[in-house]
């Protein structure tokens, strides 16, 4: 479909003040992309029209990008594969809690920090203009063109993504696209009568139509905002929220929404933020008799939206935020037409789950095989691989799963709830229990990891152990412990993608004890786990390497440094997940060109075996292997397999 005339003249007339070859570079993008972004829009009842429409923001975007953007474009554009690399690891944190200052223009001083971990990418929390609280940790946003007064400018934001380019960190930030706070200028015009304003919102003037799509909706936050509509008094009508009454669903169905949220990515993508990640994409798009979750208008906008911004800004990548389920999910990475026209990354959020399953019962079976299933995704895109980040942990594990290793899906959710909230008997686990549904039984979990993992509660008992023994005990529960965050991270930066600390694991931090003391954040216990990067214990696990933190500390580093100089970590390369004869030994194999890469990670405390016939025959000889986590050859039994120690995780590769 060719690019109208009349549009291509108005394109032509904005960027008439650019130079020639910057001129050349937006027509080829366009004849490039133009097709995926009519494609995208089909939703639209006149494709064509939005098509033309976004693209003169394009083109006006394209205007205002300055240089170092622009040569930014040309060298991503030269490296498609810059974030897919082994190097790249994560880091994901609030601003205002990453330093003492606080501020955006203290960030850098993270810098070395983040360097130390081998980080490449850092992911700061919501930080545009949002509602006074309450406003879900900043998801309630109130203005897309403004910082948080608390933390600068967008002039700060401007310098702190150049900054941190200069230390080779992309910046990514939230693009909350499902919905605006109630305080957003569209809303307050919606409030205000303004009929342009109403139609960028679900709003009905009764029940009947909320009763009809809420038979088939599920409650994300049952506690706390239970049901999916709310009623404004001042709208007369109730309005479509899916996560808080204060945070108003956007109607996609609406193009003129559609053009104002791609540019606001255009105008992101212009302050230098390298990453968008898209949070709650899998809600935009409604329809009735279904969840309102993962449908196929989703994938079209997106591709339209990533059209444009490969026009406009090559340097931008998307990072889908989709927590749904494994044929779901691969979706947001490109399924057939959408093959890699979408966004770039998602969270693998079943691998999260997965990994707190597989430690809580020390069993690889159910894990191997929901990974097993999941189908093959682009090899341009990546995953996010995490451990723990913001949100709960939800306990998706799927009953069909769970059915064909002859495990009780509802049983298994309920062993998990209670073994990390502390109520299963001989746990080591501290979390706590998050928007408990009592129609369905879910328990979700919130908690850092290494509360998660059990240190908090062995390093309780280490403080009031009396005697010898008492002491040695929980000496060695904090061992396990350590150990038991570092198989975690080690199975996340292993599997390849980019791997995304979350900030504070690093250093082993605790559970929050003063969580709830900041007011608005007292009915939402996810803040346990989002507390201020403590600088004594950094500090801490600096001095001394044998503290927990700093056996956490140095362990990181050295995934990071490990993982770097391995090419089968490259994203592009498929990770397998492999049954081992031990079922508490996980496996995942990564084939790439220059030989296999078989990562081993024993799920339990005491040590295991696997055979070396099995490791010959996933196609790596033994007398070649070389554990890549410490440079040396795999520990034999004199029966020739290889042994696994407590928690231990081993990278065999070709030595
Ligand atoms: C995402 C965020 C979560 C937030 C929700 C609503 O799921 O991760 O923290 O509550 O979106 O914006």
């Amino acid at each position: 479909m060719a690019l109208p005339e009349d549009a291509r003249s108005r394109v032509e007339t904005i960027l008439a003040p650019l130079a020639e070859h910057r001129r050349t570079t937006f027509a080829l993008r366009v004849a490039r992309w133009w097709d995926d972004l009519v494609a995208g829009l089909a939703p639209y009842p006149d494709p064509l029209a939005v098509a033309a429409r976004s693209l003169e923001l394009a083109a006006r975007a394209y205007l205002d990008r300055d240089e170092e953007l622009h040569l930014l474009d040309e060298r991503r554009s030269l490296e498609p594969d810059w974030f897919q690399r082994p190097g790249m690891v994560g880091y994901a944190g609030y601003a205002e809690r990453l330093t003492p200052e606080g501020t955006l223009a203290a960030l850098p001083g993270l810098a070395d920090h983040l360097e130390g971990l081998g980080v490449g990418y850092l992911h700061l929390m919501p930080l545009l203009q949002p509602r006074p609280s309450p406003n879900d940790g900043g998801y309630a946003v109130a203005d897309y063109r403004s910082v948080r007064t608390d933390l600068g400018t967008m002039d700060d934001l401007r310098d702190l993504t150049a900054s941190l380019r200069t230390r080779g960190i992309s910046l990514c930030l939230d693009l909350v696209l499902n919905h605006v706070a109630r305080e957003h200028e569209w809303a307050r015009a919606a409030r205000a009568g303004d009929e342009r304003y109403r139609r960028y919102f679900h709003i009905y003037p009764d029940r009947e139509i909320p009763d009809a799509y809420e038979r088939t909706l599920l409650e994300v936050f049952p506690d706390f905002a239970p049901g999916n509509f709310t009623w404004d008094e001042e709208l007369r009508g109730w309005v479509w929220t899916t996560f808080n009454s204060y945070q108003w669903d956007l109607a996609w169905d609406n193009p003129d929404v559609f053009c104002e949220l791609a540019d606001v990515i255009l105008y992101l993508a212009n302050q230098g933020v390298e990453i968008l990640r898209l949070d709650a994409i899998a809600f935009i798009w409604k329809r009735m008799g279904t969840q309102c979750q993962n449908q196929p208008e989703v994938h079209q906008l997106t591709q339209a939206l990533r059209s444009l911004a490969r026009i406009t800004a090559p340097a931008l990548i998307f990072k889908a935020e989709a927590i749904v389920g494994p044929n779901q999910v691969v979706h947001y990475l490109g399924r057939g037409r959408h093959h890699g026209k979408v966004s770039d990354l998602a969270y693998h959020n079943s691998l999260m789950v997965q990994i707190w399953s597989m430690l809580a019962s020390g069993d690889a079976r159910l894990s191997t095989h929901a990974l097993g299933r999941f189908p093959v995704v682009p090899a341009s895109t990546a995953w996010i691989t995490y451990l723990r980040c913001h949100d709960d942990i939800g306990w998706a594990i799927d009953d069909d799963d769970a059915r064909s290793v002859m495990v009780d899906g509802h049983g298994h959710r309920t062993f998990l709830s209670d073994y990390y909230a502390g109520d299963f008997d001989g746990s080591w686990s501290r979390g706590l229990v998050f928007q408990h549904n009592p129609a369905t039984g879910d328990k979700r979990i919130s908690g850092s990891a290494a509360s998660l993992a059990g240190l908090e509660r062995a390093v309780t008992s280490l403080d009031e152990a009396v005697g010898q023994d008492a002491l040695e005990e929980a000496q060695a529960d904090v061992d396990q412990a350590v150990a038991r965050v570092l198989l975690g991270y080690a199975i996340v930066y292993g599997f390849g993608g980019i791997p995304v600390i979350w900030s504070g694991d690093e250093i082993a931090t605790l559970n929050d004890q003063d969580w709830d003391a900041v007011p608005e954040h007292a009915d939402d216990n996810r803040w346990v786990h989002r507390p201020r990067l403590d600088r004594d214990r950094l500090a801490h696990a600096g001095a001394d390497p044998d503290s927990p933190e700093g056996r956490v500390l140095a362990g990181m580093r050295h995934l990071a440094a490990a993982r770097s100089s391995l090419p089968h970590l490259h994203a592009s390369v498929g990770a397998a997940v492999v049954a081992a004869p031990d079922p508490a030994v996980f496996v995942v194999v990564r084939r790439h060109p220059v030989g296999p890469m078989i990562g081993l990670y024993n799920l339990t405390g005491t040590g295991r075996s696997v055979p070396g016939w099995w490791v010959r025959e996933l196609g790596l000889p033994l007398e070649q292997a070389v554990d890549a986590l410490n440079g040396y050859p795999p520990s034999l039994q004199p029966d020739g397999s290889i042994y696994l120690s407590t928690y231990q995780p081993v990278w065999l590769v070709r030595g």
